[in-house]
C-alpha cells in the first residue's frame, strides 16, 4: 500500500481557522521519536489514560509510523511541544457486502485537551481530515467511537452494531456439531504470520471488518507493551483434519471471588474460517473446567453459538450498541463498490452539510447484484423507488445491517414514492450480519 496519505499536506482552510486562534495545526514527523512520543502521551491523556510507560510507547512507536498523525499545538502553552489536540488517520480496507472491500479512511485518536475544549478544534481537524480524504479520492471514512453523540454532525452514521455476550456455562451443555479437527494451546508469537493470514482470509466474509494492520493485529496477540497481556493471554488454535489452521481464540481466565471452581473466561478474540472451527473453539471454552462463565465483548449481534446450547437462556446479550460509524464521501464510488441482494432502480436524494455527498443519484442494480450509480443533473427519471436521506443515514444503511424500513419509520429517511423503503431494504440487506471485531 502506498502511504502518500501520511504526508499529504494539512488542509489549508482549517489551518487558517486555527491560526486565527493562535494555534498551529500540523503533521507530526513520525520519524521524529520525541515528537511522536509527545503526541502519544497527549493522546493517552485525552482518553484519561496514564503516562505511557516505555514498553507501551515502544510498541506503539514502531507501529503508528505509517499512519497520518496530526496535531494542534498552542505555542503559548508552558509545554508547547505537547499537542492540545490529536487525530490519526490511515487508509484501510473496509469489507462491504459481496465479499469485496473498499478503501476507507480510518479516523482514530480524536482528542482535544480539556484546557482547549469547545473552541471548535475538533470540528476544524475532523473537517480537515475528511477534506484530505476526499482530495486523495478515498470514498468512505470510518471510525469507532467512545461517545455516540459526536460524529453524526460530520456525516457519520452508525452502521455496525456489536454485542457483549455472557454465558453461564454451568447452566447449559453443548448441543452443536462435533468437530473432527484438533485444538492446541500455542504461544502467541507462533500465530503472528499464520494467524494474520487467516484473519485476512476471512476478512472479506463479513461486511464491516477492516484490515488489522500492524498494531491492531499485534495487540490482539498481546503484543501491546502491557506485561499483564503478555503474562495472562492464552491462545488456542484449531486445525482441521489436514492439519490446516482454521481458527483460533485468545482469552484470559480470571479468578472471581474465592470459589476456585468459578473462574470467568474473558474472550478477547475468536476467528474462524469454517463453521467447524467456530464450533470447536466455542465448545472448548464452554466446557472448560473450573470456569463458570464466559464474557465475550464486541461480538456480532448474531452469534450462532446461541443455537448450539441446550439452554439458550444461559446466554445473555448484555450490551448491544453501535460500534462502527461510516461516512460516505463519494456516493457513486461507494454505492457501486458493494453488491446487492435484489435488483432495482432507486433515486436517492442525499443531503450533506459538508457538501461531499450532496446530490441526486440514480442507483441501478442488475440481476447479478452489481450496481451502477450516476449523479443526476436535473429531473429524476420515473424510477421505481425514490427516497431522500441525509448522508449520515446513507452511511448507516451502507453495509446492509441497518434497515431503511426502520429509518423510514423513525422519520429519518423520507419515501418520495410509497414502498421505496421496502424495495431498498430488499436490495441493501446483507446475508451476513455486519460485524467489526476490533476497536481502532
Ligand atoms: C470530543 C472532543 C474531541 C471534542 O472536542 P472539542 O474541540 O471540544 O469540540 P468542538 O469545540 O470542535 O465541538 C464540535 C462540535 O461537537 C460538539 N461536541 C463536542 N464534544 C461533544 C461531546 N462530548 N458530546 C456531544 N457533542 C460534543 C460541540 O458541541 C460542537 O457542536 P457544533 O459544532 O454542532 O456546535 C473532546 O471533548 C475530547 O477530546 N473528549 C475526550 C476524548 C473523546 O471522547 N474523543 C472522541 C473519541 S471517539
Amino acid at each position: 500500500m502506498s502511504y502518500e496519505y501520511a504526508k499529504a499536506p494539512i488542509d489549508a482552510l482549517s489551518a487558517e481557522r486555527l491560526a486565527a486562534q493562535g494555534l498551529d495545526f500540523a503533521l507530526v514527523d513520525t520519524a521524529d521519536r520525541e515528537a511522536l512520543t509527545s503526541w502519544l502521551q497527549a493522546e493517552s491523556r485525552g482518553f484519561h489514560g496514564g503516562r505511557l510507560p516505555q514498553a507501551k510507547l515502544d510498541a506503539q512507536l514502531s507501529h503508528v509510523a505509517h499512519r497520518r498523525t496530526t496535531g494542534v499545538w498552542d505555542p503559548d502553552a508552558p509545554d508547547a511541544a505537547s499537542p492540545v489536540a490529536t487525530v490519526s488517520t490511515w487508509v484501510t480496507n473496509l469489507t462491504v457486502p459481496g465479499e469485496t472491500s473498499i478503501p476507507a479512511w480510518a479516523v482514530s485518536a480524536v482528542t482535544v485537551s480539556p484546557t482547549h475544549r469547545r473552541r471548535g478544534i475538533a470540528r476544524a481537524v475532523l473537517e480537515a481530515e475528511l477534506r484530505t480524504a476526499v482530495s486523495l479520492d478515498v470514498p468512505v471514512a470510518i471510525l469507532t467511537v467512545t461517545e455516540a453523540t459526536i460524529y453524526g454532525r460530520y456525516g457519520f452514521g452508525a452502521s455496525v452494531m456489536s454485542a457483549d455476550w455472557t454465558i453461564d456455562t454451568k447452566r447449559t451443555r453443548w448441543i452443536g456439531t462435533e468437530a473432527s479437527g484438533s485444538l492446541s494451546f500455542v504461544e502467541p508469537h507462533s500465530l503472528l504470520t499464520e494467524g494474520y493470514d487467516l484473519v485476512e482470509r476471512v476478512r472479506l466474509l463479513t461486511p464491516g471488518q477492516v484490515e488489522f494492520a500492524d498494531f491492531l493485529w499485534e495487540r490482539l496477540l498481546g503484543f501491546d507493551g502491557d506485561p499483564e497481556s503478555a503474562q495472562t493471554l492464552r491462545v488456542v488454535r484449531y486445525d482441521d483434519e489436514d492439519g490446516e489452521l482454521q481458527g483460533f481464540a485468545t482469552f484470559r481466565v480470571v479468578e472471581v471471588g474465592d470459589d476456585f471452581t468459578k473462574h470467568r473466561l474473558d474472550l478477547r478474540f475468536l476467528v474462524s474460517a469454517t463453521d467447524e472451527a467456530y464450533s470447536a473453539l466455542w465448545r472448548f471454552m464452554l466446557e472448560m473446567d473450573l470456569v463458570s462463565s464466559i464474557s465475550a465483548p464486541l461480538r456480532t449481534i448474531d452469534e450462532p453459538v446461541l443455537w448450539q446450547l441446550s439452554d439458550p437462556r444461559a446466554v445473555q446479550r448484555v450490551g448491544v450498541r453501535e460500534h462502527l460509524w461510516t461516512r460516505i464521501l463519494n456516493v457513486p464510488v461507494a454505492l457501486s463498490a458493494r453488491r446487492y441482494s435484489a435488483p432495482g432502480t432507486f433515486v436517492l436524494d442525499v443531503s450533506d452539510d459538508l457538501g461531499f455527498a450532496d446530490g441526486l443519484f440514480l442507483l441501478t442494480i442488475a440481476a447479478d447484484g452489481r450496481a451502477s450509480v450516476y449523479t443526476l443533473d436535473g429531473e429524476a427519471p420515473d424510477a421505481a423507488a425514490a427516497l431522500s436521506l441525509t448522508v449520515d443515514d446513507l452511511g448507516s444503511l451502507y453495509l446492509g445491517g441497518v434497515s431503511p424500513i426502520t429509518l423510514a419509520r423513525a422519520g429519518r429517511i423520507t419515501e418520495l414514492r410509497p414502498g421505496s423503503a421496502v424495495a431498498l431494504e430488499a436490495s441493501l440487506r446483507s446475508p451476513v450480519t455486519p460485524w467489526l471485531s476490533i476497536w481502532f
